[in-house]
Parts: C-alpha cells; structure tokens; sequence
C-alpha cells in the first residue's frame, strides 16, 4: 500500500470517460462558456482497455473503490462494456457511477448486469421550472426522478442524489427533497457550491454553511449525527430519528475533509492528479501509447501519490487560492 506525504492511502479511483456533458448547470459548465468550448478529441481520449489497465494498476497500490464520472459518463458510447471490464477485477470492491439520470432510465438494467453497484444522481431541485433553470436546458425533471425509481427497481442501491445549494437560487428545495426521498432508501447530500475550475463565477456569498442547512431541517424533523461509514467519506450524515433514513452534507467550504482525502483521479485524456482543486497532472497516456509496460506505469502512479501534499480545500478558508485550477467537467466530480 502507498501512502502520500500525509500517510493517506490511494483507496479511490474516480474516472472521467468524457469531458462532455448534456447539461449546462451553471455551478459546473455554464452556459456562456461551454456552448462555444473545445472538447477532449476522441483520439486524445482514454480507450476502455486503457482505462481498465490504470484502473488494474491502481489496485495494486490500494484502490478498492472506483466510481466513473464525467461530465455526463452515460453520453460515452457503450459505458457498460467499460463496467463489465472493470467489475471484473477482483480488488474492486465497490462500483459507482455519478450521472445525471438524463439517459439512466434506458442503460439501469444492463449497466446492473454489467457489474454496476451504484450510482448516485445529481438532481438541484424538484420544482421543475426551478429544475430547467439549474441545469439550463430543457429537461423536464420527471425524467430524472423517473429514472431514479428505475435505477432502484433494477438494485443499482443505495443510491445517492447531489444536490448542489446555492444562495439565492434552491434553498427552498431543501425540505421538499427531503420530503421526496427520506424513507425511500436513497439518501440525499447537500454539497456546498464549490470554487472548482475558474470559469463558474464562483463567490463566497452563494456559498450555503451545512450548518445552516442542518439547523434548517432540525425545525422541521428531529436528526441526531451518525458515525461515519468509513474512512475518507466525504459526506457527513445525519439520521432522522423516527427512522425516515439519512441526509448527509459534503461541507468542502465550511468543513474540509482533506486530512482523510484517499481520492486519485483520471481524466478522460488519461491524466492523474491528486486533488479536485489540481492544475497539473501526470500523463498517462503518452507512456500507455509507447508500450511502457506494467511495472512502468504503476511506478509513474506511485510516484505521483508518494509525492502529494495536497489539502487545497484546508488551505483556501473563504478565498479561492490562486492557481490555475482543472475543471469539474474535466476532471469528475
Ligand atoms: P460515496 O462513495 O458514495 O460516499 O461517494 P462520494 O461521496 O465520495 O462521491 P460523490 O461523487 O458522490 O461525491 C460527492 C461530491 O462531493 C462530488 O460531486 C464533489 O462535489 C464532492 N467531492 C468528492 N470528492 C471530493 C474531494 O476529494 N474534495 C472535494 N473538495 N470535494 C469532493
Ligand atoms: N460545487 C459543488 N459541487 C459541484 N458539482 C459540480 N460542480 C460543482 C461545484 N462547483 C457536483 C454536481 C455533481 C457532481 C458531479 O459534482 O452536483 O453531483
Ligand atoms: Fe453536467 Fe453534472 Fe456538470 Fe451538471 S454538474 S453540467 S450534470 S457534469
Ligand atoms: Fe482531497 Fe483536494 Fe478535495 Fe482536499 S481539496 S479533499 S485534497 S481533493
């Protein structure tokens, strides 16, 4: 097992298998920006049988759970054959997608038998004007919340939904999310808006505390802390009493959790980096795509995470550090 300059061990591996995505959510590809935007070339891009390899190779420095992101992971061609390479390695404990739903319904059945475990869904609001105007397109949110219900009927549980707060636009949604979901299994995560990247005009006062979020639903229904499940998770939770479930708070802002951070991640091109908030990766590709063998590509890995030191989140408090930042369509969620 490797550990970085912290002594945290390499335990997740989150794979972005595309930089593009269906939606336009202002906190993560606005608009403005991404209409007119020059995406990943498709021969730039990370083939299944390369990803696969990275991934076989992280599990031989400690990576036990992998989650698949995007931008959208469901707009890559055929992602389930890419699970059922992936489910197939023995070390991987856990497998989770994050996706927005938009295309769920149609792949839930075989992305299940391809392997998949989980997924978990962003979904920012359940009024559906309120709901188009997040993701500025339009999709009705039906379509998400349909395809939740189908992703549960075929097992892909627990599932999780994100649920980005944003001051001044869905802090009226807190309450009715909760009310949709709690006591159906799924549990919903708050996650503070975020200074990712440099092009979502991020700024301190959209920001939303958790503990403003916890002391908001403690008026309405009793919650008590629970432990959390494991090592690293970024989540913190809390139970409802009367047994209605959880709702956890990803608190980047407010509460960074980097001192536990176990996270490597990979970029479609086949970059790594050691941090959501990184600007440099080390390139993978070059090295898969000039025959390096195993040993040498597990040895670059090694080498990146021996060195990190990253904690960006302890580090900036209320103001973005300014350093030329990835984006969150880039790199994964
Ligand atoms: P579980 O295994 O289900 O607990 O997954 P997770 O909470 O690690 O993953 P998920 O993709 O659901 O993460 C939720 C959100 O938390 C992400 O979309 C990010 O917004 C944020 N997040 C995840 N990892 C990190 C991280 O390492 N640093 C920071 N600052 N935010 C993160
Ligand atoms: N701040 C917080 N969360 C974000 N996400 C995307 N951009 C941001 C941001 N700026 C979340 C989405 C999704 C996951 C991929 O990342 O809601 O759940
Ligand atoms: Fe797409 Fe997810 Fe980013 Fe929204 S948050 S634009 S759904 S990748
Ligand atoms: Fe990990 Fe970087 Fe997030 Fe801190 S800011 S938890 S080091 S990814």
């Amino acid at each position: 097992m490797v550990t970085d300059k912290f002594k945290r061990p390499m335990r997740d591996l989150r794979i972005s298998v595309t930089d593009r995505c269906s939606f336009r959510c202002g906190y993560c590809m606005p608009r403005e920006v991404y209409d007119d935007h020059e995406y990943l070339e498709r021969s730039s891009i990370l083939s299944y049988g390369e990803i696969r390899r990275i991934t076989r190779l992280a599990t031989d420095l400690g990576v036990r759970k992998v989650r698949l992101t995007g931008g959208e992971p469901l707009l890559r061609t055929n992602v389930h054959r890419l699970v059922e390479m992936i489910s197939d390695l023995d070390e991987v404990e856990d497998l989770a997608m994050t996706t927005n739903a938009l295309l769920l319904a149609r792949e839930a059945e075989r992305l299940k038998e391809a392997g998949l475990d989980r997924v978990t869904v962003s979904l920012d609001a359940l009024n559906d004007q309120l709901f188009r105007k997040m993701i500025d397109t339009d999709v009705p949110v039906a379509t998400v919340l349909d395809a939740i219900d189908v992703a549960s009927e075929v097992g892909l549980e627990p599932i999780k939904i994100n649920t980005v707060v944003r001051r001044g636009w869905n802090e009226g949604e807190i309450i009715p999310l909760l009310e949709r979901f709690r006591g159906t299994g799924h549990t919903v995560r708050f996650i503070e808006f975020m200074d990712v990247g440099t092009l979502n005009s991020w700024n301190l006062d959209e920001v939303v505390p958790s503990a403003e979020l916890v002391e908001m639903i403690a008026k309405r229904w009793d919650i008590e802390p629970a432990e959390s499940n494991y090592r690293g998770e970024v989540a913190s939770r809390y139970r409802f009493t009367d047994g209605g479930g959880e709702v956890g708070f990803i608190s980047s802002v407010s509460a960074p959790f980097c001192g536990d951070c176990t996270r490597l991640r990979l970029s479609a091109e086949g970059k790594i980096y050691t941090c959501l908030f990184g600007s440099d990766g080390t390139d993978l590709l070059t090295p898969l795509r000039s025959d390096a063998s195993d040993e040498e590509i597990r040895d670059l890995m090694e080498q990146t995470w021996t060195k990190r030191d990253d904690r960006y989140s302890e580090l900036r408090g209320g103001t973005p550090l300014a350093s030329p930042k990835v984006e969150m369509s880039y790199i994964g969620g």
